[in-house]
């Protein structure tokens, strides 16, 4: 599958902590696999691939797949560990197929591509053909709300500037219209609490903050962040650490929508 792609915003991505300590997140996309139910010699685009766990297990289901993604760390660990699938750097939210795919699939990445929303479900839209799916979870409404909100007091009593959180989590009737505006019908479309187990994070909220919002730890001087982090343990501790462990507030969106 040729493609053209302009690179997105600078982004910053440690792709082999994401998948030793955060594992957790392509591991729970296997439902949503369930959900794409890709066919032998189908045609599918993987959307904000990363390191290319999913778009391997999609491959092994006989479908020819690209992985696209707009970090090159991510892009790099994909290529070394799926030698034999493609793989490109690319903006979800700016990129065209030269060949349309029957299916796009994406798990845990459109709320990362904030800068425009509809232009991502435009260019999914255009990459697919008439009758093709788009199934994808996103953070949805609320997601990680104890660990964000223990991260903006955090930095409001150090003293900080309020940081722009890097995501864009929807209410399911909103993503539901951008969808439907954009000229899909949608089939299934899911909203619900999935508690997430931190088993590979010691340091608990510290370390999600250091994965997911080190882009942020950038703006705080250098001597500040360790005590900064030690006080969004404390400040998120009462309603994320149990006794076996920090678990991490997440509430997804899943939907499955057809290119009308
Ligand atoms: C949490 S990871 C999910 C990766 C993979 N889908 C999985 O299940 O493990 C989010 C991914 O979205 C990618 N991403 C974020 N914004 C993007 C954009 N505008 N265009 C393409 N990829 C983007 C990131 O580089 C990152 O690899």
């Amino acid at each position: 599958m040729a493609l053209r792609y302009d690179t997105p915003s600078l982004m910053r991505w440690n792709a082999r902590a994401y998948d030793s300590s955060f594992g957790y997140v392509s591991a729970q996309g296997t439902p949503l696999i369930e959900l794409l139910d890709p066919q032998p010699g189908e045609r599918i685009l993987d959307l904000g691939c990363g390191t290319g766990v999913l778009t391997g297990e999609i491959a092994a289901r006989g479908t020819t797949v690209l992985g696209l993604d707009g970090s090159a760390a991510m892009i790099e660990v994909a290529v070394a560990q799926h030698p034999g699938l493609e793989f490109m750097i690319g903006d979800g939210g700016n990129f065209h197929l030269h060949r349309p795919c029957d299916a796009v699939f994406s798990n845990a990445a459109l709320h990362w591509m904030v800068r425009d929303p509809d232009a991502v479900i435009r260019c999914v839209r255009a990459a697919l053909n008439p009758g093709g799916r788009f199934v994808a979870e996103l953070g949805g409404a609320g997601n990680c709300a104890a660990l964000t909100s223990a991260m903006l007091t955090a930095w409001r009593e150090y003293g900080l500037r309020e940081p722009e959180l890097p995501w864009y989590f929807p209410s399911p009737a909103e993503y539901a219209t951008r969808l439907e505006q954009a000229g899909f019908t949608v089939r299934l479309l899911e909203y619900f609490d999935r508690p997430t187990p931190l088993d590979e994070c010691p340091d608990g909220a510290a370390d999600w903050v250091r994965m997911f919002a080190g882009s942020l730890l950038d703006d705080v001087p250098p001597g500040t962040v360790e005590p900064l982090l030690r006080r969004v343990n404390e400040l998120a501790a009462p309603a994320l650490r149990r006794e076996s462990g920090w678990v991490a507030d997440y509430v997804r969106l899943r939907f499955a929508a057809v290119r009308a």
